[in-house]
């Protein structure tokens, strides 16, 4: 899979990108992520990627030109999937839509800043528009690494365990159950004595109806929907 990030600030990306499972999965080749600093396909001698709102009100808008230039020249070399825009009012995110996206071939992340982009790129250069939650952030780099960290995982190969993907929350429309470690008994507190039976079916019993009983305390809504 490809994940080509087009964004005002590359530099927010680099500890996100570069530990853990992200990395491991772009050290096995599983992915290729790369960043392109919208700045640099401004044709303005000042490089500037957005001004005032026509009609007036507060906040700059990021002009079309530049994501236009970057979109163009990224399309000239690949052919994407889908050309997603990460905007607090798009179709919110959940662990099916990051199963649907983990499949994709190629695909181009538009992180917003500032009062968002001309709507013009929304209506021609975007094809789908992601929220990560009913909340705003300051830009959509936290939203575009969310979203690639989430359907990286996904791809086969890149968790080392490959059901432990499966296991999630939200896999089976069900809350993860409880996990122990060692020690059996820390200052009092122990571990539910089915985890050490060694009866796998038991085990197996108890770790669905925890989910359940998870899923119904804090989620009941997971239970109502139908996918
Ligand atoms: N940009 C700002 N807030 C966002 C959100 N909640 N989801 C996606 N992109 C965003």
């Amino acid at each position: 899979m490809k994940i080509d990030i087009i964004t005002l600030f590359p530099a927010m990306f680099d500890g996100i990108f570069n530990h853990s499972i992200l990395k491991r999965a772009q050290d096995k080749e599983l992915v290729s992520i790369n960043l392109h600093d919208l700045r640099a396909y401004s044709n303005n001698k000042y490089k500037s990627v957005d001004d005032y709102a026509f009609g007036g009100g507060a906040g700059m808008v990021m002009m079309i030109e530049p994501i236009d230039n970057c979109i163009t020249a990224l399309k000239s070399k690949t052919d994407y999937d889908e050309i997603i825009y990460l905007s607090p009012d798009g179709e919110l995110f959940n662990q099916s839509l990051a199963n649907q996206f983990s499949s994709l071939k190629n695909i181009i992340l538009l992180c917003g800043h500032y009062k968002g982009v001309d709507e013009r790129v929304r209506q021609h250069l975007i094809t789908r528009e992601i929220s990560i939650g009913d909340y705003v952030l300051s830009g959509g780099e936290l939203a575009a690494a969310a979203f690639t960290d989430s359907i990286v995982r996904l791809i086969p190969g890149v968790l080392g365990d490959e059901t432990s993907a499966l296991s999630d929350s939200f896999q089976d429309q069900l809350l993860s159950p409880p996990v122990y470690t060692r020690p059996r008994e820390y200052k009092g507190m122990q571990v539910p004595d089915i985890l050490l039976s060694g009866n796998d079916k038991e085990i197996q019993k108890w770790k669905y109806d925890q989910s359940m009983i998870r899923t119904k305390e804090r989620r009941p809504e997971l239970l109502m929907e139908d996918e």
